[in-house]
């Protein structure tokens, strides 16, 4: 047999003789064990499915790179924002509720994970295409996760469980009334904004402290879809985000977006009328204008699906000198959640694959553990403190101290009189024209079929709470009695949560 060009090796370089059939203890006799390519090739594809993520499951990547064009160095000492700076930056999109088989055109919330590999280390901006989330208490996440993901007993999706859970948390109002806007189907992830969401810290040489939110905007202006355009995307394509996106960087037409900061003093902080670190509620520019700061271009696509953007890690943990944290306890929970998803889902050392390696210099005192492929340091110390002069902790990029005050307890924001979960909902209706107002409506109603009535009150009186004709409108669509949507207006959120979850009652 002619020798062929590229030769069929096994998993350890030997060449593999046959490729297709199996050895056999005669021609119609049974397998016999000693096929060990046979073996290996089965056990192999039964071990190729990883976990997916547990939310965010469907996504897809690209390449590009960051330029800083403004000066903030007033602000942050963050090598990535010195002016000209150029970084390389790896991007994944997603849904939320979706597994990896879904479709991309679905009414949900979009992900946006960024990864900056800076000359001081990675840092990963893990947000969303809309500025605030549903919910600001880490311990109602796993639980949003479930209300919104499949349920337990049908293992279907439960409109009946999503709007039960939403209602029950009014803080949830405003995120929603954005998701059952005309953004809550973005067109593709090039027409769509990006937002960090939370509230971060920038700190500058002197180490002053300031607190900062980041948006992006994209060049290519904003693109939606009604309910049934989705549903004929849907029919035809279920990738149809991915593929716009692949075949636009294919095609050299790179999509763009400019940076901006919001940029809030510690000062300012303290004498906020609401929370500023509540990711529920927006700053609003006019009190804390967008200021630009760079351009992210996206201009290459992965060359291997599995390898680069399944494997892809992101972590809020991940930040550079410059860039902090904020008191932000929905923030303070995802420090822990994504590398404990990612040891889980990729093993201990996920940061060695090369997607999510940074693209400086690693020294760190970590060893061993499943998959270690980079040498594991030699006979380089693996302690510290060591004589051998290698690798010190390095105290000037410590951050500013944080002044913290209150004692410890499980405050609920709800009892806090200045915290209103339905005016910046309300306002934000109020901004938007007839039409935009009519869909948000009519795409609730849509989406709220089935769900039972004592849920829509709930949400009718929010809407209400919110503001006047968003309430009647709502009551009017789901076909409510307005009276009672008043009535029920009067109560407190607890009481208006326990009357309308009172089996007793008829709706
Ligand atoms: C306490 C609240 C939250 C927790 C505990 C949490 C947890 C997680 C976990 C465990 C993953 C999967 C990570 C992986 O397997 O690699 C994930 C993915 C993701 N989360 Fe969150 N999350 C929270 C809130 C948020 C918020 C507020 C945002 C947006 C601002 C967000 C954006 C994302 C994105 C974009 C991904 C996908 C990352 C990727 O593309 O790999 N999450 N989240």
């Amino acid at each position: 047999m002619e020798q062929n060009k590229h030769p069929l090796t096994n998993e350890v370089g030997a060449p593999v003789p046959d490729n297709e059939n199996s050895i056999t203890a005669g021609p119609r006799g049974p397998v016999v064990i000693q096929d060990v390519w046979l073996l290996e090739k089965m056990a192999h594809f039964n071990r190729e499915v990883i976990p997916e993520r547990r939310m965010h499951a469907k996504g897809w990547g690209a390449y590009g790179e960051f330029i800083c064009t403004k000066d903030i160095s007033k602000y942050t000492r963050a090598k990535v924002f010195e002016k000209g700076k150029k970084t390389d930056v790896f991007v994944r999109f997603s849904t939320v509720a979706g597994e990896r088989g879904a479709a991309d055109a679905e009414r949900d919330i979009r992900g946006c994970a960024l990864k900056f590999y800076t000359e001081e280390g990675n840092w990963d901006l893990v947000g969303n295409n809309t500025p605030v989330f549903f919910i600001r208490d880490v311990h109602n996440f796993s639980d949003l996760n479930r209300a919104v993901k499949r349920d337990p007993g049908t293992g279907l999706r439960s409109a009946q469980n999503n709007w039960d859970f939403w209602t029950l948390l009014p803080e949830c109002f405003h995120q929603i009334t954005i998701t059952m806007s005309d953004r809550g189907i973005p067109k593709d992830f090039r027409h769509m904004d990006m937002f960090g969401e939370h509230t971060f810290s920038f700190y500058n040489k002197e180490n002053k402290r300031v607190w900062v939110k980041f948006h992006l905007k994209s060049e290519q202006g904003i693109a939606c879809l009604s309910d049934q355009e989705a549903a004929q995307v849907i029919a035809k394509d279920r990738e149809s985000h991915g593929r716009d996106l692949h075949d636009a960087i294919e095609k050299g037409n790179y999509p763009k977006w400019k940076m901006y900061v919001q940029i809030m003093t510690e000062e300012q902080a303290k004498k906020m009328p609401y929370n500023p670190f509540d990711i529920t509620k927006v700053w609003y520019h006019k009190d804390f204008p967008l200021i630009e700061v760079g351009e992210l271009v996206l201009n290459r696509n992965p060359q291997n699906y599995f390898a680069e953007v399944e494997q892809a890690a992101f972590t809020p943990a991940h930040v550079v000198p410059g860039i902090g944290f904020s008191p932000d306890k929905f923030l303070q929970g995802r420090l822990f959640a994504y590398g404990d998803a990612q040891r889980y889902r990729l093993g201990v050392n996920y940061n060695q694959i090369p997607v999510n390696k940074a693209h400086c210099e690693v020294n760190e005192y970590h060893r061993d553990g499943f998959m270690r492929v980079d040498g594991n340091y030699g006979g380089t110390p693996a302690y510290t403190p060591n004589s051998a002069g290698v690798w010190a902790a390095q105290p000037d990029v410590m951050e500013p101290p944080l002044d913290l005050q209150g004692a410890m307890y499980r405050y609920d924001p709800k009892d806090d009189p200045t915290d209103n979960c339905f005016e910046q909902g309300g306002k934000l209706y109020r901004l938007l024209d007839r039409k935009h107002r009519d869909l948000i409506i009519e795409n609730t109603k849509n989406n709220m079929e089935g769900v039972s009535s004592n849920i829509k009150y709930r949400h009718a009186v929010h809407c209400l709470k919110a503001d006047e004709e968003y309430g009647k409108k709502m009551a009017e669509a789901l076909k409510l009695d307005f009276l009672k949507v008043q009535e029920l207006a009067k109560l407190s959120n607890n009481e208006l949560n326990k009357i309308t979850s009172d089996p007793t009652q008829v709706w």
